[in-house]
């Protein structure tokens, strides 16, 4: 047999074998393509009171001394383990360059400056369904005539609402920041319940979704009722529930991680695509994203052992992480070396001073260190990956949006799907950006990047709701 012919037999086995499973699958599952009913679930403690309180409170974050000298402590005190002579991050998190971190966190790190950095924007909490949330309001200064476009930011994990620090500026601020009066927005970041100083359940079950009908009612006790939202990680999953679960109040949804389409008929694209992209719509840079597959999967599964962890048995690892201010820094940290370049395992220092420094990571991971809430930021992945409503993997997910949707694609992102396999769930897909740069951590690493495509987007979808209203 020639080569050729051997591929294209190859590739009909292929395509009849997608077909068969994409046939059981189909049977399997059989879910119909409407949102589920998310019940109405009171998360604090006892039962839920005849009289909320709906009041939204100022909050200035400000850690006891207390709390600090126990840090300092505990950082004098580290044990460290041992490490291969050569070995960067190839074996997980540096050994140097922890001893380098730790040195700089006990003697150097000025924690009462990043506070202050911290409280330079509005923080609030209010109660909903029994949890106390806490979320970031920041406004624009705005002259008479300006306008103001609402949007919500959503963060993951090994995030906090710290990684928008940056784009508070440029969002709020456009005309001192390469922008015009369309560009105006006024920004809304919550906390994940259990992340930082959002109160973590009482009970089991509190995953994505019911994260994003605690933004709904968020959003909903502000008085907004036409707003954007944007998110990447959990944040997008959480993002794209919104917009299912009331698409009359989302008027676009930005995503800088695309999670959605786990139909069937995406398994039976992937899978032809890997023998005749054509025939799967992909153009030779779409194929080069995704393919090869096994490359690919590879790389996924050597990146997600913790997500394994954390789906299973989070209080395990808890127990260490939760007592150890080194161990939390490895765990959360190491991401924003892989995730932002893999090519960074090699370096010294994981990459992690390219792009960040020591100050943003340490700021980030003390707030899951103070809060001591990083047991429910694992507990995430536990509730979301279980048999919920909305479980990731599930054809919820691939329930059709009609908002007006954009995808900004990084390029060390940990997975991307192509733009012409977005298009049967994001059905106004208006913006699939190709970005230059950035990983998954877009927001701090490349703000200007990530704030641009928010801004381009907003008026694309202006226009479409501009043309929806005078048909
Ligand atoms: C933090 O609390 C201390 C002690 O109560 C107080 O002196 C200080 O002014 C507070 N700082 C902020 C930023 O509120």
């Amino acid at each position: 047999m020639s080569k050729m012919s051997y591929k294209t037999s190859f590739g009909v086995v292929v395509i009849v074998s997608a077909i068969v499973v994409a046939f059981i699958l189909n049977n399997v599952l059989n879910q119909p393509l409407e949102v589920p009913q998310i019940e109405d679930v009171y998360w604090g403690e006892g039962e839920r009171p005849t009289k909320e309180d709906t009041t939204v409170r100022k909050f200035v974050l400000n850690v006891s001394d207390d709390v600090l000298g126990d840090l300092k402590h505990r950082l004098e005190r580290t044990r460290f383990p041992d490490s291969f002579h050569g070995v960067q991050w190839e074996y997980g998190f540096g050994l140097d360059y922890m001893k380098e971190l730790v040195k700089y966190w006990r003697d150097d790190f000025d924690w009462r400056k990043q506070e202050a950095l911290v409280n330079s924007f509005d923080h609030y909490k209010t109660t909903i369904d029994g949890l106390e949330l806490h979320f970031l309001h920041v406004k624009p200064k705005l002259k008479p005539g300006q306008n103001a476009k609402p949007l919500l930011l959503a963060h993951g994990w090994p995030g906090s609402f710290f990684e928008f620090y940056k784009v508070f500026p440029i969002l709020t601020d456009p005309l001192a920041h390469g922008g015009t009066e369309e560009d105006f927005f006024e920004v809304i970041v919550p906390s994940i319940p259990g992340f930082g100083f959002s109160q973590p359940a009482n009970k089991p079950g509190l995953e994505d979704s019911a994260t994003a009908v605690l933004y709904l009612k968020l959003m909903e006790r502000l008085g907004f009722d036409g707003y954007y939202v944007q998110g990447g990680d959990h944040g997008s999953v959480i993002v794209s529930v919104m917009a299912m679960l009331n698409p009359k109040v989302v008027r676009g949804l930005h995503l800088n991680m695309y999670t959605g389409n786990t139909e069937t008929s995406f398994l039976i694209k992937l899978l032809v695509g890997s023998v005749f992209p054509s025939l799967a719509g992909l153009s030779q840079a779409d194929y080069n994203k995704v393919y090869p597959l096994w490359d690919r999967f590879l790389w996924i599964l050597s990146e997600t052992g913790y997500l394994h962890i954390q789906a299973t048995r989070p209080h395990t690892i808890g127990h260490g992480i939760v007592d150890s201010p080194v161990g939390m820094a490895a765990l959360l940290l190491e991401k924003y070396s892989s995730w932002t370049n893999p090519t960074f395992a090699h370096l010294p220092d994981g990459g992690l001073e390219k792009h960040f420094t020591k100050d943003e990571l340490l700021t980030n991971v003390m707030i899951y260190w103070v809060s001591e809430t990083v047991v429910s930021t694992l507990r995430l992945y536990r509730e979301t990956i279980s048999d919920r409503k909305f479980p990731i993997i599930s054809a919820a997910h691939s329930i059709p949006i009609d908002i007006p949707s954009a995808i900004a694609d990084f390029p060390h992102e940990l997975f991307h799907t192509p733009e012409p396999w977005c298009h049967s769930r994001l059905r106004n897909l208006l913006q699939y950006t190709t970005m230059p740069r950035g990983g998954h951590f877009a927001a701090l690493e490349v703000p200007e990047l990530f704030s641009q495509d928010i801004r381009d987007f907003a008026r694309k979808a202006e226009a479409f709701w501009r043309r929806q209203s005078e048909e």
